[in-house]
C-alpha cells in the first residue's frame, strides 16, 4: 500500500503550545505544536462530541473540555477518564514550512 502525504497547515500558523483544527480530506484533525514539534490527532474526542484543537494543553497532555478527560499528545493515549479509548494519532512530516501526515 502506498504512503499517502497530506498538507495540513504551515509551520507558522501553529504557535507552540498551542493547537488548531484542520479539515482536509475528510480528516477532522488536530495539529500540535510542543516547543516547535509537531504532533497531530484526531480533532473529536474518542469519548463523545469534544474538539481537542480547543482543549488546554499541560506539557504533553491536552484534556477535553467537554468532560475533561485527557490524552498524552505524543502517543494519543488516554491519561485520564472518562476518556477509555487512545486517540488515533498520525505520522507528521515537516518539509520546510509546511507540515503534512502521511496517511
Ligand atoms: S467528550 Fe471528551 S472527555 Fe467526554
Amino acid at each position: 500500500m502506498s504512503v499517502q502525504k497530506i498538507e495540513l497547515c504551515k509551520t507558522s500558523d501553529v504557535t507552540e503550545g498551542t493547537a488548531i483544527k484542520v479539515d482536509t480530506h475528510g480528516l477532522e484533525l488536530a495539529v500540535f505544536n510542543l516547543n516547535g514539534a509537531f504532533y497531530v490527532m484526531d480533532d473529536q474526542c474518542s469519548h463523545g462530541p469534544g474538539s481537542l484543537s480547543e482543549g488546554p494543553i499541560c506539557g504533553d497532555v491536552v484534556e477535553c473540555d467537554f468532560h475533561n478527560g485527557s490524552f498524552n499528545i505524543k502517543t494519543g493515549e488516554v491519561v485520564d477518564p472518562p476518556c477509555m479509548i487512545p486517540q488515533k494519532t498520525y505520522k507528521v512530516v515537516t518539509e520546510g514550512e509546511t507540515v503534512f501526515i502521511e496517511v
